[in-house]
């Protein structure tokens, strides 16, 4: 299936090599986008970009490391000329524990990458889009177990939340330059962060989600192409829930 929702627009995914990151880059190229899909792991990005097909730009990128933010933006500027329009920050890890046997370093590791590396790269790229005068939207990813305070989730979660109320910043902030900036809280989804959930756990996690089943990474993409698209032209600061009903 290919539509025009994104015609002829510059997007740059973090976390492209894992679930949700990958079935956004890949809705966005059927909706006429050029998408630089980026991943910690590079093999995992450009495999993202092999099942794209024709021109994107598969890039090393570490969120967590500033001078990689840039060097990234950088070179995809050098290549088409222009920052992206379109940023959706998928790149996130889990390292669960209880409060009473987390390792503290875990603690500062999500922390980092989930909350840090969101802000790091919204910064730079911001930057990048009001120095070439570019409008555009920003896609942030939280969790509803944000909002649930998930047992074993005390790195996680308040990332999650922390990234929510960092969206409404930026939308506040960077309105006056035609950036709108919006959440999707995602319940819990088929991907390779989920995959290692024991079944044990899924069960009750299922009684918790209304629709009884779980996500599939596309139907976090759909509501994540909207806000990235014109047809979202009047919402920012928003945070859509995408959980089947998870509460
Ligand atoms: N799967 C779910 O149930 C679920 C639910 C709610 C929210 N989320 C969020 O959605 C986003 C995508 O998750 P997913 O389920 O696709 O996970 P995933 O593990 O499949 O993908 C995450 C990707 O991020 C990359 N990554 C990790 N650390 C990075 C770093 N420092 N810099 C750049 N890339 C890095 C990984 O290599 C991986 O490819 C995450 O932010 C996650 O927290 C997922």
């Amino acid at each position: 299936m290919s539509s025009t929702l994104l015609l002829g627009k510059l997007a740059l995914i973090t976390g492209a090599g894992g679930g949700i990151g990958r079935a956004t880059a890949v809705r966005f190229a059927q909706e006429g986008a050029t998408v630089i899909v980026t991943d910690r792991k590079i093999k995992q990005a450009e495999e993202t970009a092999k099942k794209l097909g024709g021109t994107h730009l598969p890039l090393e990128l570490d969120v967590t490391n500033a001078d990689n933010v840039q060097s990234v933006i950088e070179e995809a500027i050098n290549k088409y000329k222009r920052p992206p329009s379109i940023t959706v920050n998928c790149a996130g890890i889990t390292r669960d524990a209880f409060i009473l046997k987390m390792d503290d370093s875990d603690f500062d590791l999500v922390l980092n990458v989930n909350l840090k590396g969101t802000y790091l790269v919204m910064k730079h790229v911001v930057q990048k889009m009001i120095e070439h005068k570019v409008g555009g939207a920003i896609v942030n990813i939280s969790s509803i177990t944000a909002k649930m305070g998930n047992m074993g989730q005390c790195n996680y979660a308040p990332s999650k939340a922390a990234v929510e109320t960092l969206t409404r910043v930026a939308a506040k902030e960077f309105a006056k330059f035609g950036i709108r900036v919006n959440t999707v809280i995602p319940g819990f989804v088929h991907t390779p962060m989920t995959d290692h959930v024991p079944d044990k756990v899924k069960e009750l996690i299922l009684k918790q989600i209304a629709l009884k089943r779980f996500g599939e990474p596309e139907e976090i993409s759909d509501t994540i192409a909207f806000l990235s698209s014109d047809k979202s032209s009047f919402v920012t600061g928003a945070s859509i829930e995408v959980s089947g009903g998870q509460s």
